[in-house]
């Protein structure tokens, strides 16, 4: 199972926004254009191991606008890609791979160009099964 947890109950860096059609829940987080914009969820694991994160997003320009990936205050991605989506209608998700502790973590997206961010629409945090991580 997987849980949904929505940008605009994160903390925003930036604007929520509902201006662009597709978001789930009420509106999408519309990170400052500037180095460091963030958004910071708080995530509550059931279980300590490997999630996959989910990061649904919008980019309405041709050019990439790459953000770091911070679980716990340790970089698990440097400059996760979130190239042009075609319009900020449209809506995909990226996945990235990290481990979480049992109870609360953190996960922080910050910009690292002077773009900021991609719109950002939720985290979706799901257990990978245990016989995928047992295979690497
Ligand atoms: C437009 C768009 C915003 C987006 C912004 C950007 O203003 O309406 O949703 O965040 O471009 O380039 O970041
Ligand atoms: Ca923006």
């Amino acid at each position: 199972s997987s849980t949904r947890l929505e940008a605009e109950n994160a903390v925003c860096q930036g604007t929520v926004d509902s201006d662009h059609a597709g978001y789930s829940g009420t509106g999408f987080c519309n990170t400052t254009n500037a180095v460091g914009a963030s958004v910071e969820w708080t995530v509550n694991a059931p279980t300590a191991g490997s999630y996959t994160l989910g990061i649904r997003h919008a980019n309405g320009t041709t050019v990439n606008r790459p953000m770091s990936v911070a679980v716990n205050g340790t970089v698990v991605a440097a400059a996760q890609a979130f190239p042009g989506t075609g319009a900020w209608t449209t809506w995909q998700t990226v996945p990235v791979t990290a481990a979480l502790q049992a109870g609360t973590n953190t996960v922080r997206l910050s910009a690292t160009t002077a773009l900021g961010g991609p719109n950002i629409d939720y985290l979706e945090t799901t257990a990978r099964p245990a016989m995928a991580v047992a295979l690497e």
